[in-house]
Formats: C-alpha cells, sequence, structure tokens
C-alpha cells in the first residue's frame, strides 16, 4: 500500500518497513540523512531506507534568529558531513565550490561564515534528500508493532504523524527512530508569549508582523548570545527606540572558544565523558559551561560597548544596559507592558516590546515516547539510560533501536544539543544501526525452522 500524503512529493510506502525514521529534520537528522547515503553509496548490497519526518514546511534552522550580521559558532569544517568524511560531497566546501563562492570564501580568511550563508548551505545539503523528507509533518508519538505477528515481521515501531491541517493520522514503520526535535524555548516561569512578549526563538517573524514606528522602547532580556545579537539589531534597526538590556550578570561575558578549551567539543571528548567518573563529567560543567551557555562572542559584545561608548561621547542614552537584573514579572494590559526587574531593588520599566532570549531546555522525549517509555531503563536521577551509540537502553520487549540526537547532556556531554559533533555522531549512529541490523540477520538464520502446522 502506498499513500502519497497531500501536499508532498514523498511516496509514504505505510505497509513498507523502514530501517531508520528521523523525527525531525534540522541539521542532526540531515547529517544522519547524509551519513545513510553515503553508507548506501558504498556498500549497495546492505542498503539502508530511511525517511524523515519535518514539522516545518521546508528546511529551515532557527531562521528566526537569521540576524545579518549573526555569524555561526562553529568553524565551517563542522558541517554536516567533514569530520566523518572529509572527501564528502555533502561538505561546505563542495557547496562553495557548487555555488561559484570557493575563491571569494577564501578571501573572506574567515572560519566562521554568516548563519545566512550557513543556512543556505544546510538548504543546499537539505534540497538533494527532499525525496525522503515528509515537510509539514508532526511525529506525534509512538507505539510498538502488535506484540504477535505470525508473518514472522521482526519488531517494529509505529511512526504515527499528522499532517498540518488535516485531522488525519497516518502510521509509517520502522525497525529505529532517531529523535531529533531540537531545543525547546524557555521563558522565566510564570511569564507568557503574547504578541508583546516574545522569545527570541520566533523573534524575526514577530518583528516583522510589528510595524517599527510602534516600538519606542524595547526590553532584550538576557545575557547570552542570543540576548546580544537582539539587542544589536533592535539598537540598529529601530534608531528611535529605547533599548533595555536586563542583563543578570555585571556585563557579557565572553564565550571561550580558545583552543584547549574548544577541545570539550572535540568527537574525542564524547568518550571522555561518557566513560568519565562523576567528578571527571561534573568537571567538564564547572570549568567550561562558559563555552557554550549565558555567554556571548567576544564582537558582539565589543559591538555592543562601541554603541554605548558613542553614546557617551554624544550625549544622551538610548542603550540602557540593566545589570545584576533579573526579570521577574511582567505585566501586561492592552498595548501596555510592565517589566518588572530586580536588582539591588526592584524597578519597574515599561515597554512596548519585551524580548526574552532567555534560553532553551534541552531536548526531552519522553512526550513522544508514551507507553514505550516504560521500556526504556533511566539511572537513578531518572534520566533516559543511553548507550555510547545514541540509542536508548531498553528492556528486550522493545526489539527496536531508539537513538537520540540530543537530550544526552548528561552522558555525551556539551555537543549534545550542538553541531560541532554531529558529522560524526550520525556515523556513529549508522554503524550502531547496521551492526544491529546484522546480529539480527545471523540470529534469524541460525534459528531452527518453526515446526510445519503452527
Ligand atoms: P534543530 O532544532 O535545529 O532541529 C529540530 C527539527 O525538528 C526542527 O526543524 C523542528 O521543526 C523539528 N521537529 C520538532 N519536533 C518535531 C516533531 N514532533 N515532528 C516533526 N518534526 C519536529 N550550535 C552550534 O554548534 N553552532 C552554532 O553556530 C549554533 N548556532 C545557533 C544559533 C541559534 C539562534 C540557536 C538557537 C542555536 C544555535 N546552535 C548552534 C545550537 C543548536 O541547537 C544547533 O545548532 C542545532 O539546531 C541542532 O540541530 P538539531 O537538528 O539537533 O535541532
Ligand atoms: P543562553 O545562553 O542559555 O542564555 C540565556 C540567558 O538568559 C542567560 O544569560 C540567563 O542568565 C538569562 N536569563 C534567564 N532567565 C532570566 C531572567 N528571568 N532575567 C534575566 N535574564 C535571564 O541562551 P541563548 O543566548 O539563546 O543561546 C542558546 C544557544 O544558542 C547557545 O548554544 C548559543 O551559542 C546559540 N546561539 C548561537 C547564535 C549564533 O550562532 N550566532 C546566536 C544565538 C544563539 P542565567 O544564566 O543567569 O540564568
Amino acid at each position: 500500500m502506498a499513500a502519497l500524503v497531500e501536499g508532498s512529493s514523498v511516496a509514504v510506502r505505510t505497509s513498507a518497513l523502514y530501517d531508520v525514521i528521523g523525527v525531525g529534520f534540522g541539521p542532526s537528522n540531515l547529517s544522519l540523512a547524509v551519513a545513510l547515503e553515503e553508507h548506501n553509496t558504498h556498500n549497495p548490497n546492505e542498503r539502508i531506507t530511511g525517511l524523515f519526518v519535518e514539522r516545518q514546511e521546508s528546511f529551515g534552522w532557527h531562521r528566526n534568529m537569521l540576524l545579518p550580521s549573526a555569524t555561526m559558532q562553529i568553524p565551517f569544517l563542522k558541517d554536516v558531513a567533514t569530520l566523518r568524511n572529509p572527501a564528502s560531497r555533502y561538505s561546505f566546501v563542495s557547496y562553495l565550490h557548487a555555488s561559484g563562492r570557493l575563491a571569494g570564501f577564501i578571501n573572506n580568511q574567515t572560519f566562521f561564515p554568516t548563519r545566512q550563508e550557513f543556512h543556505k548551505y544546510l538548504e543546499w545539503v537539505a534540497a538533494q534528500f527532499t525525496d525522503q523528507v515528509l515537510y509539514g509533518s508532526e511525529v506525534i508519538g509512538l507505539r510498538q508493532s502488535p506484540a504477535s505477528d505470525t508473518a514472522g515481521t521482526p519488531a517494529y515501531l509505529e511512526v504515527d504523524v499528522c499532517r498540518r491541517g488535516s485531522p488525519l493520522v497516518e502510521s509509517v514503520r520502522a525497525r529505529n527512530v532517531v529523535i531529533s526535535t531540537g531545543l525547546v524555548p524557555r521563558m522565566p516561569e510564570g511569564i507568557q508569549q503574547d504578541d508583546r512578549v516574545w522569545h527570541s526563538s520566533e523573534f524575526l517573524t514577530r518583528f516583522r508582523e510589528t510595524n517599527p514606528a510602534d516600538i519606542t522602547s524595547v526590553a532584550v532580556v538576557g545575557a547570552g548570545q542570543s540576548a546580544a545579537e537582539i539587542t544589536r539589531f533592535m539598537y540598529d534597526t529601530v534608531p528611535h527606540a529605547q533599548v533595555y538590556a536586563i542583563v543578570p550578570s555585571y556585563g557579557y561575558a565572553l564565550a571561550d572558544d580558545t583552543p584547549f578549551a574548544n577541545q570539550v567539543f572535540d568527537p574525542g571528548a564524547v568518550d571522555d565523558y561518557y566513560f568519565g567518573t562523576e567528578r571527571t563529567r561534573q568537571a567538564f560543567w564547572d570549568y567550561h559551561r562558559n563555552t557554550n551557555y549565558s555567554v556571548a562572542d567576544d564582537e558582539v559584545i565589543r559591538d555592543l560597548y562601541r554603541r554605548s561608548y558613542d553614546e557617551d561621547v554624544r550625549g544622551g542614552r538610548r542603550l540602557h544596559v540593566l545589570n545584576l537584573s533579573r526579570v521577574t514579572e511582567v505585566k501586561r494590559g492592552g498595548d501596555e507592558t510592565r517589566v518588572l526587574v530586580s536588582s539591588s531593588d526592584v524597578q519597574e520599566i515599561v515597554v512596548d516590546v519585551c524580548v526574552f532570549a532567555t534560553g532553551y531546555h534541552n531536548m526531552e522525549a519522553t512526550h513522544l515516547l508514551g507507553e514505550l517509555d516504560r521500556h526504556c531503563l533511566r539511572d537513578a536521577a531518572g534520566r533516559h539510560r543511553v548507550g555510547r551509540d545514541y540509542r536508548l537502553v531498553a528492556d528486550p520487549e522493545l526489539g527496536c533501536g531508539i537513538y537520540l540526537q540530543g537530550g544526552t547532556e548528561h552522558t555525551h556531554g556539551l555537543t549534545s544539543s550542538l553541531l560541532s559533533n554531529i558529522a560524526v555522531r550520525s556515523g556513529e549512529i549508522t554503524e550502531s544501526v547496521i551492526s544491529h541490523r546484522r546480529v539480527e540477520r545471523e540470529l534469524a538464520q541460525a534459528l531452527p525452522a518453526e515446526p510445519a502446522g503452527r
């Protein structure tokens, strides 16, 4: 049976059993698609079938933060393939070559392209996999195959997919599912998003819906990279607005990207973390959290400071950095937004728009697992146990592979939510899927045939 999901060019074979279904098609699962395809090219007799389900209508990587001057926070060599396969035709260098910009990029003399250029690169790779991606479709849950299957079909997972705008739920079958649904926006407790109170993850969409002339004052909450970039963008793009930067620290702190510290993002650091002790794992966070969280790049910090200093020179202040401050409450009424800022005292500022660049929660797979979660083992702290190969550790009843790309900070360390290691990680997941399949086939061949009549 083949069903064509409306509006999609992908024929989903609802009766087919895919080797791998990827939930989400961001950079992580895009990298997996590349790893699977390169495996198939080199091993035509051992092909792995894959399908990816993505809820966005087309490929998009944090589109709402594609601010004009934002640059990548990883060198371009940490693209979706190079660290696993430096000869890949899906590398950033291949993209530059195909786009006629290789020489021009070299002249630019940077390791860090703009996010806009890297986004174009990711789109270029994704465009080569459109026949494997179901866009505009959301996975709403996973279920296990019926317990008794007399046809000898191996255990499989039912992936329930909902097409946006359609009440129908379609199920697709897979031997393995790779969950990669990304970070989850975090708002301070008790504060709700609305048309005047935004999270950074919706920033550009909200900004484009608003007439800049209506913004006479804006507050940007947080001191991470998102907050710094949005503060600069607002200051430059809405030149008549008062801009309040509400930062918990004394001033924006620098993201440590010096070479020794940067080794925490090397593929080898995953082993050091995974096979380390409680103490060494904790040391990664204690000493190196400042490589990524609540910190900003040198370039944007200096840019903001320069603007602030220029105001001192010119006289007249429009950029107000409220340091050692946290937002505790937002009171909304009509067009009015009152922001309660707690510092040595509590003050209230009234703004037209308040942007919360307050970060993200890690990926959490539990809601997708539903009933299946009872098969997945947890550690003493109640977190999922995850194999080195990113496969959830489960009881034998599960019989299928569920892999995580993201949400493994407790087992695999700092790179779990980042791009640094996606090429290698996707290769490791591919290897794991292949080796489990080999073992299952060998076992099936070793088992005696079913006696007749049963
Ligand atoms: P990502 O979130 O990109 O993709 C998940 C996908 O799953 C999304 O497309 C989503 O629509 C889809 N999805 C979710 N639920 C679904 C469901 N139920 N069914 C179907 N689809 C579903 N890191 C780094 O190393 N270097 C960098 O330069 C940056 N830059 C950066 C900029 C900004 C603005 C942010 C917010 C974050 C970064 N990061 C980063 C960190 C970031 O987590 C990382 O770049 C990737 O987005 C990780 O890719 P994933 O594919 O894992 O998640
Ligand atoms: P983040 O690093 O987690 O920063 C969140 C900030 O919000 C922190 O400073 C936090 O302070 C602050 N905060 C939280 N609650 C607050 C409150 N009630 N009042 C005031 N401040 C509050 O999040 P992010 O900046 O969104 O970065 C997330 C990831 O995206 C990082 O990996 C980052 O590198 C990446 N990113 C990359 C780019 C790029 O590539 N150009 C751009 C943006 C983001 P505390 O820590 O004190 O709670």
